[in-house]
């Protein structure tokens, strides 16, 4: 792959962020020059082999979580965490028998869960992780909540790399870049504590009958120019360089994973630079993680050559996801009094009865929990808990057919 060398770095404490860096090329011909970095097959290939991709997923087309499997490159070990609807029509029942199938014809590894299973609860009571959970005793709805069963399962499998892509995206050739993407990242840090997020060249939209090929949405041009104003606060010299404030599609080194906090649902993706700013940054008050601060952590920002197309969850989800995000920002410890007012006047609308964005729930780190014991758990009491591992097949799944967008049936 030939990808541009970031032209800057900003460094803010132990956290060093690239500027954007475009792909250039797919497949390159391993010629030097000196703007960018020619990355070969074979040492992405070796991430792969290291890298677990988690899917979230909840309710989504089976078309289009299909495409999204077959497209994950073959050396990563997929691990598919679903919030689906068990009733009246069990959606993950339909997924798992999908994905089965997928196993059976291709011989990828696949771990599924779902996300309300009783014993994932018990599993993360068990360890002392309660931070997940509801008053159940069940695992909380919400994506990043989600995403942390799913790295709980690639720590036990003993990977060094986890990404995450979403499961309702049109274009599988581009969900294969994505996880490339990512791998490239991870052959040009430096750091064993490094974070790569993708910037979607384009996010097409229909209007008037015509594709539109946008390049911001609402959500992310906002978030963006909150946390760049964070930086600038502190710093004294204003920044433009984060560009991936809400990147869904990312992924980090299990070091990183192990040290970081995570903010519920949504607000996830804002909260890992409000976290890293505020733990790592010039202002840290207490270094906890010493090797991190010591060796510092990278953050790329990969724009994607792919566009990104996507289910559209409509007005009150994008305002929820804003919400959710800003509400990172207020509450960040570098947050002073212009930055809150700025954000109020933002909120203004979709604040309702709230005078201040609520807190996000913020869940501790995922280092101190025993992933082998967690995945044990799972093992010996889970139902909805399935590996399917290279070697094993399941009889009687030869061709898969999709009457609409809720029903899947087996051909035999
Ligand atoms: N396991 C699980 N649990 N998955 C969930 C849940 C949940 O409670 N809620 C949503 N998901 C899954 C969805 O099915 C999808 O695969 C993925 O998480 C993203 O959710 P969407 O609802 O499709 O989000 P979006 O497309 O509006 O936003 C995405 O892009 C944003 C950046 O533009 C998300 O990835 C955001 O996190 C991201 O900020």
């Amino acid at each position: 792959m030939l990808i541009e060398l970031p032209r800057r770095t900003e460094i803010y404490g132990s956290v060093k962020i690239h500027e954007l860096q475009r792909v250039l090329k797919f497949d390159s011909g391993g010629f030097d020059n000196p703007r960018s970095c020619d990355i070969p097959l074979e040492d992405i290939k070796r991430i792969l082999k290291r890298f677990a991709i988690i899917v979230p997923i909840k309710d989504e087309s089976l078309h289009l979580l299909d495409g999204v499997l077959r497209s994950i490159p073959f050396d990563c070990t997929v691990i598919v965490v679903s919030n689906s609807a068990r009733e009246p029509q069990d959606m993950y029942r339909m997924e798992k028998d999908m994905i089965t199938n997928i196993h059976t014809l291709t011989q990828q590894e696949f771990f599924i869960i779902h996300q309300k299973d009783p014993e994932v609860g018990f599993a993360f009571h068990n360890l002392n992780y309660d931070c997940i959970l509801d008053k159940y005793r069940l695992v909380r709805d919400g994506k990043s909540e989600g995403m942390i069963i799913g790295m709980l399962l690639a720590k036990s499998l003993g990977k060094e790399y986890i990404g995450f892509v979403d499961a309702d995206n049109y274009v599988p050739g581009s969900v294969r870049e994505y996880v490339m993407d990512y791998a490239a990242g991870f052959c040009m840090s430096k750091t064993p504590y490094t974070m790569v997020r993708l910037h979607w060249r384009y996010k097409p939209k229909v209007v008037e009958d015509r594709l539109y090929f946008k390049k911001w949405g609402r959500v992310s041009r906002t978030t963006n120019k909150y946390l760049n104003l964070l930086l600038s606060i502190s710093t004294g010299f204003e920044t433009g360089v984060v560009i991936t404030g809400n990147a869904g599609e990312h992924a980090l080194t299990t070091n990183l994973a192990d040290i970081m906090e995570y903010s519920t649902g949504y607000s996830v993706e804002p909260y890992h630079f409000v976290y890293l700013f505020d733990n790592f940054g010039m202002k840290a008050e207490k270094i906890i993680p010493v090797d991190a601060f010591n060796v510092g952590i990278e953050i790329f920002q990969i724009e994607t050559l792919n566009p990104h197309l996507h289910e559209e969850k409509g007005e009150e989800h994008i305002n929820n996801m804003l919400l959710g995000s800003l509400s990172t920002i207020y509450h960040s410890k570098l947050c002073d009094e212009y930055v809150m007012s700025e954000v109020l006047n933002d909120l203004v609308d979709i604040l309702h009865s709230w005078k201040i964005p609520p807190q996000n729930t913020i869940m501790a780190p995922i280092g101190g929990i025993d992933a082998a014991k967690f995945a044990d758990i799972l093992l010996n009491r889970s139902e909805t808990f399935v590996q399917l591992r290279q070697g094993s097949t399941v009889k009687g799944m030869i061709e898969e057919e999709y009457l609409d967008n809720n029903s899947f049936r087996v051909v035999q």
